[in-house]
């Protein structure tokens, strides 16, 4: 039993979509949630500064509020440092990206797929080598998404003008015929209509949160160290503008993103300023 909180971030709205199968999972634990909206996209970045970033965050939760745990619930970030972070820091450090190509290799039949996500991500090969580690005989046909995370971030998730990138972008995934699709980002599952309308409904859509959260939870089984007792609710802060966190957040998320308070970057010793009165 350890009742300290599991820290998850993000570039900012992405990770929402594993902090919510972690809520829905585990119900007794307690998150802290930070979305780095200030300095999204991450995607679009050397991989050396969402390196640096990844490296500001996990200190940060683990100084300010002693976290038993970091979810890096970013793509991109896990690409760019989770080895680095698992090096680094002296307690479990869990990434996206295994748990992703877990999911998607159970549900292919075909042993065709696709993994979309950002420029930094794909370009990285991190699911490349992932997904030939797992299964060298699998077919994998990766796209680069970029645009996308910042419609979700704007909150708009079926425009037209999301629609025409999305049939853009995504038509490798359609000329491969693969039958699932991994979505690479955990921005994209908010655009899950939109590229499902894209590729085809035939093609399945998976994505990494429900196998991170159950990976989550057997590494706190393992440890000894899941939460007992009354849930607490979830923390969230934002280095973007906090209202917009809190508004849009809520929409993506649920009920459970109320007040947001401010995480601000200092490069060494980030501060916390709360919007509650
Ligand atoms: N949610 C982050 C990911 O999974 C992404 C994005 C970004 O800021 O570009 O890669």
């Amino acid at each position: 039993m350890d009742s300290r909180p599991i820290g998850v971030f993000d570039s900012g709205f992405g990770g929402l979509t594993v902090a919510r199968a972690l809520i829905d999972l585990l119900p007794n634990e307690s998150l802290v949630y930070v979305g780095d909206s200030g300095r999204y996209p991450y995607g679009s970045k050397p991989l050396e500064d969402v390196r640096g970033y990844a490296h500001e965050i996990t200190q940060w939760l683990i100084d300010a509020h002693d976290v038993k745990m970091v979810v890096v619930a970013c793509n991109t970030a896990s690409a760019a440092a989770l080895d680095e972070l698992q090096r680094t820091y002296d307690r479990p450090i869990v990434g996206v990206i295994d748990h992703g190509v877990n999911s998607l290799l159970k549900v292919s039949e075909s042993n065709n797929v696709g993994v979309i996500g950002t420029v930094g991500t794909i370009g990285s090969g991190a699911y490349q080598t992932a997904v030939t580690a797992a299964d060298p005989n699998v077919r994998l046909v990766c796209a680069a998404c970029p645009g996308f995370v910042e419609f979700v971030e704007r909150g708009e998730l079926a425009s037209d003008q999301v629609r025409v990138l999305a049939q853009r972008l995504l038509s490798p995934i359609v000329d491969a015929k693969v039958d699932a699709l991994l979505l690479g980002c955990t921005h994209y599952p908010f655009l899950a209509r939109t590229i499902a309308e894209a590729v085809g409904r035939e093609v399945v859509l998976v994505s990494s949160a429900d196998e991170t959260a159950f990976g989550v939870r057997s590494t706190l089984v393992a440890n000894g160290t899941l939460r007992e007792g009354t849930p607490v609710p979830p923390v969230f802060l934002s280095s973007g503008d906090i209202d917009e966190f809190a508004r849009i957040g809520a929409m993506l998320l649920g009920p459970e993103v109320k007040d947001v308070a401010q995480w601000v970057s200092t490069g060494a010793a980030p501060t916390e300023v709360s919007n509650e009165e």
